[in-house]
């Protein structure tokens, strides 16, 4: 799936897009591991807005999940006006969506929240996915290559606790990016833990433009903001919050900002650049 949306200028802070309200089904349903499925929608009338780091509030035809479920938007067809999630099953709302079938109606609110910044084209991108903070990150890297970007300058870590976390790796790996994939007990690829080989990798590239990217785990988020810090490197990182309402009005997702106040992850994120939030 790739985009075809107009470069935006990442010196320019992008503004939040009108969101749609739209009845639409289910197109397509993948399952690509144990837990893991992804899930195509369509028609969305809003699919040409749609970034990478946007979300939607998904509605279920579930009298039981009665709040939407907020999904990250992991790609797009625009031409068939199709839009592609993909969801780990932790709950109630997650278990329902895999239930899901091919003509099913969903109800899409979207797309919400501020997108990521393409990096300039004289920089590294460097895209840090853990679990399943994996869609709004592959969505990035098939954006940035339909673009144009060097995919050697696309460097694209991914942790997971094992082998079955690590999914859609060929589709990764077909984009032909510099992959480094991480499980905690070393069933697929480098042992440990996704930001140990990535401050390695920080720490020897003096004079490299670099840009992080990251989406996964509070634990993991806080520490590439972190390491951001440390080693002087600009980026985003994209926050899960429990998310109520989605359009900035219950104020059940806020989080501290180091300069003091709070933000609304639904409205002013969930795309924070690095050192912004207190995490
Ligand atoms: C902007 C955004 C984008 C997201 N994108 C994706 C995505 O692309 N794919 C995906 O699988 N999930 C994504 N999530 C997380 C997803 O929304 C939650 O996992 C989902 O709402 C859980 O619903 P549930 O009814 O299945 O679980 P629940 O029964 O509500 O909860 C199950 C467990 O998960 C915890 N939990 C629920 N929601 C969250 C959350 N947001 N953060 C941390 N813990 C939570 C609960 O405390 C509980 O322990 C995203 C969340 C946000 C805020
Ligand atoms: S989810 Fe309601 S204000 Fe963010």
């Amino acid at each position: 799936m790739v985009d075809v949306q107009d470069e935006n200028n990442p010196a320019e802070s992008p503004e939040m897009i009108k969101p749609a309200c739209c009845d639409t089904f289910v197109v397509k349903k993948k399952k690509l591991g144990v837990e893991y499925f992804s899930l195509t929608f369509g028609p969305f009338s809003k699919i040409r807005a749609c970034r990478p780091g946007h979300f939607i509030q998904l509605k279920l035809p579930d009298s039981q999940v009665f709040f939407r479920r907020p999904m990250s938007v992991a790609g797009v067809i625009p031409q068939n006006s199709e839009m592609e999630i993909v969801l780990k099953v932790v709950g109630r709302g997650t278990s329902s969506m895999s239930r899901l079938k091919k003509g099913d109606p969903v109800n899409i609110l979207g797309p919400l929240g501020i997108p990521f910044k393409l990096p300039h084209r004289n920089e590294s991108a460097v895209l840090v996915a853990g679990g399943v903070g994996v869609p709004p990150l592959l969505f990035l890297a098939e954006t940035m290559i339909s673009k144009g970007f060097d995919p050697e300058k696309i460097l694209f870590y991914y942790g997971g606790r094992t082998s079955a976390d690590i999914i859609l790796r060929s589709r990764i790996k077909s984009l032909g990016v510099r992959f480094s994939p991480v499980t905690e007990d070393g069933s697929y690829g480098i042992e440990g833990i996704v930001t140990e080989p990535l401050e390695k990798m920080l720490n020897g590239a003096k004079g490299e433009k670099l840009r992080l990217y990251a989406c996964g785990p509070e634990g993991m988020l806080k520490a590439i903001n972190n390491l951001g810090l440390k080693y002087g490197v600009d980026g985003q990182i994209s926050l899960e919050a429990l998310m109520p309402c989605g359009i900035g009005v219950c104020l059940g997702c806020v989080v501290p900002l180091t300069e003091g106040g709070h933000a609304r992850v639904c409205t002013e994120g969930p795309v924070f650049d690095i050192g912004k939030v207190a995490l």
